[in-house]
């Protein structure tokens, strides 16, 4: 993103964290908050999480620390989808939309996805402040812990950032979401790597990589990348729908 669009961005969170703002004093909370992961087939006895609970204007502050630019490279991230010039991108689990906003000045449109209706409300405040050439390449979705509820196709690109963890019945859902991704489109996935590290969730609430990878071919993706390098504290699967 250039300097004058990062300087939009920053504006746009922080009028979109007053408008949203609840009574609520924020709390100390670690790095990107979040419950134990979703019970996989095979760990059905797990509790199930509670996707964005807690105080709502402390996880913006979370999602959008200032600091999290440093770790997160964003740009490097979102580069790795290649050229988004004309394609549709999903933001599943958008949060905040701290991807889904770098993604619009890129792409011809960008669903920020995500259950949650107080991040809803949080991304359309920001929208009605996007520059007018901007506005119509957002969109955002209310979804279902179950069902992504994009149309059949409709993305070319799929992006799950520090979410994939708090998906229940994963393979079930990537086969779901896979219909809503072209033949070929990309599935870029990153959280957390294992080894108590300094920034993320403690580990037995993350998904280990293998995990994950094993989950996508079990749901018919083909994991064209794995990246453990680039970022410090989190892996990066790049995937493609079969
Ligand atoms: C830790 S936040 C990550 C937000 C954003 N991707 C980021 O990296 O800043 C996880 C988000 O996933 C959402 N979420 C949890 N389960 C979901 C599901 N099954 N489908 C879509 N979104 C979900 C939560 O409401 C929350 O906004």
């Amino acid at each position: 993103m250039k300097r004058p669009e990062i300087l939009l961005f920053s504006v746009l969170v922080l009028v979109g964290i007053s408008a949203c703002r609840n009574d609520n004093p924020p709390t100390d909370i670690p790095t990107m908050t979040r419950e134990k992961p979703a019970p996989s087939a095979a760990a059905a006895d797990r509790p199930a999480p509670r996707s964005g609970a807690g105080n709502f204007e402390a996880l913006v502050a979370d999602y959008e620390s200032k600091d999290r630019v440093i770790w997160q490279k964003p740009g490097m991230v979102i580069a790795m989808l290649g050229d988004l010039k004309g394609k549709t991108i999903a933001d599943i689990g958008a949060g905040t939309g701290y991807f889904t906003f770098r993604m619009v000045p890129l792409a011809e449109k960008v669903i920020g996805v995500d259950i949650d209706p107080r991040f809803i409300a949080f991304m359309d405040s920001i929208k009605v402040r996007l520059p007018v050439q901007y506005r119509d390449r957002f969109e955002s979705r209310l979804a279902k812990p179950d069902n992504p509820m994009l149309a059949p196709a409709e993305a070319d690109a799929v992006v799950i950032v520090n979410t994939y963890g708090y998906i229940e019945n994963r393979i079930q859902y990537l086969q779901t979401l896979a219909k809503g991704l072209k033949p070929g489109g990309n599935l870029l996935i990153i959280d957390f790597k294992k080894n108590n590290l300094p920034i993320g969730p403690p580990d037995e609430y993350k998904v280990a990589l293998g995990q994950v990878e094993g989950e996508l071919a079990a749901s018919g993706f083909e994991v064209s990348k794995v990246d453990e390098e680039s970022l410090d504290y989190q892996y990066i699967i790049l995937a493609k729908k079969k």
